[in-house]
């Protein structure tokens, strides 16, 4: 049944992997931040620790602990679409959204840059020009990033779409998607492209499967693929519906065509990829627009054609969401885990480890004063025994004379 059939796009489990290990990873440096804090009082409190340049040495380490921890909340998965005008960036997404949220029409449509993304826990749906505070309602996309429009941002604008994160499962796993104006329409926007795209960490190349791939989009590619190390890059032929009007031969051959062209555009052109083998996996022939409409129920009963492109959209979904979080734990999270480890080396090192020596050597002193001490003490006692047994010797010596005396006092009385 349909049913069944859409939801076998389950999103992928690697995308999940990326926000475990962001709470694992945003826990780790709450607790490090905790721990700094109480470090930090019980230094304050003691007479014996309190040491001006460990306080400040604490300080520096809280700051940039607090800074990580900024950055990590702010990791998202990046997926930029980029393409010629009219090939379908804004339906893809769409259909992966599975709702038609961004303005896709004939002719030049998305007039700006677009970041879909879920919005913040305590945030109603909106969308904000990124240097503007207004919020506006998703429904004013269609005024503001539709070139159709009268009221239509210039393209080097970033409007945010913020939506509710359980839309669908993709926001839900902080992945953001940037659509953008066709590049025949941006060549000479650079600065956006760098300041908007770069940082992505998959680049979806979006192609018309009628025509192929034009220079605009080869010189583009090339300029990605120079500023980037070996980009994540995959190639969807879109509007391969439009195929199905031909004959099974033709059609085959018009694939076979488009294979060899991206192949060679990644492999020999770009070099983003090593081998036919690779280039090949990540090239991908679909129909955006069915797809959006077999998830919104307009299609109620899909051709076998039909649901072997919408197949082959659920492989590309997968595989580039797969790629998405592999890249992006890769990225992002390695160099906080090491700014983790660094942190708590050099705390063991440079603060724990001599505070534990000094209390150790404050430890040691005192033991030996005490033992010094016993000592005297101990010698002073013997003296005082021996003083004593001396003073008893001459106190029994007086009792002894004493007595004599007493003695011869009786005698003399007696003989009176
Ligand atoms: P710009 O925003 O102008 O750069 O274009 P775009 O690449 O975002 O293309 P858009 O999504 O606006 O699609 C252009 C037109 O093609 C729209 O009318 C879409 O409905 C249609 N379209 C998109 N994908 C497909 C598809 O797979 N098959 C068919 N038949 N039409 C499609
Ligand atoms: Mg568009």
């Amino acid at each position: 049944s349909v049913s069944s059939f859409i939801s076998r796009s389950s999103s992928s489990s690697r995308l999940s992997e990326f926000v475990d290990a962001k709470t694992e990873l945003q826990d780790i440096y709450h607790d490090l931040s905790n721990y700094l804090s109480n470090f930090l009082t019980i230094l304050e409190d003691s007479v014996l620790l309190r040491d001006r340049q460990m306080l400040e040495h604490l300080c520096a380490f809280s700051s940039r602990v607090e800074a990580i921890a900024k950055v990590l909340s702010r990791d998202r998965m990046k997926v930029a679409f980029f393409g010629r005008t009219s090939n379908g960036k804004s339906a893809v997404i769409n259909a992966l959204l599975h709702e038609k949220i961004l303005p896709s029409a004939m002719g030049h449509t998305t007039s700006c840059f677009c970041q879909v993304q879920a919005n913040g826990s305590d945030e109603t749906e909106h969308v904000k020009v990124e240097q503007e505070d207004e919020h506006m309602e998703l429904s004013a996309l269609r005024e503001l990033a539709s070139a159709h429009s009268p009221g239509a941002l210039k393209p080097s604008t970033l409007l945010q779409v913020n939506m509710a994160k359980n839309r669908c499962s993709i926001l839900d796993y902080d992945v953001v998607l940037m659509d953008t104006p066709g590049v025949d329409v941006t060549a000479q926007l650079d600065d956006c492209l760098d300041s908007y795209c770069m940082d992505a960490d998959v680049f979806i190349l979006v192609l018309n499967a009628e025509s192929t791939v034009s220079r605009v989009e080869r010189q583009f590619f090339k300029d990605v693929a120079s500023k980037l190390s070996r980009p994540n890059l995959f190639i969807l032929n879109n509007r391969w519906d439009k195929a199905s009007s031909m004959e099974p031969e033709m059609e085959q051959k018009v694939k076979d065509q488009h294979m060899e062209r991206c192949v060679n555009l990644l492999v020999d052109e770009l070099g983003v990829y090593s081998t036919a083998q690779e280039a090949w996996e990540r090239i991908y022939h679909v129909s955006a627009l069915e797809a959006l409409h077999i998830r919104n129920g307009h299609i109620k009963n899909p051709s076998a054609q039909t649901k072997e492109r919408y197949q082959e959209f659920l492989r590309f979904e997968n595989d580039f969401s797969n790629c998405l979080a592999v890249s992006a734990l890769k990225t992002k999270f390695g160099p906080h885990l090491l700014s983790a480890q660094k942190i708590l080396n050099q705390l063991k090192s440079t603060l724990i480890s001599p505070f534990i020596e000094k209390v150790s050597r404050l430890i040691d002193e005192n033991k030996e004063r005490r033992a010094n001490l016993n000592a005297e003490i101990e010698e002073w006692e013997l003296e005082m025994q021996g003083e004593r047994e001396d003073l008893q010797y001459c106190f029994e010596e007086l009792t002894e004379m004493t007595q004599r005396l007493g003695r011869c006092v009786l005698n003399d009385q007696i003989k009176t």
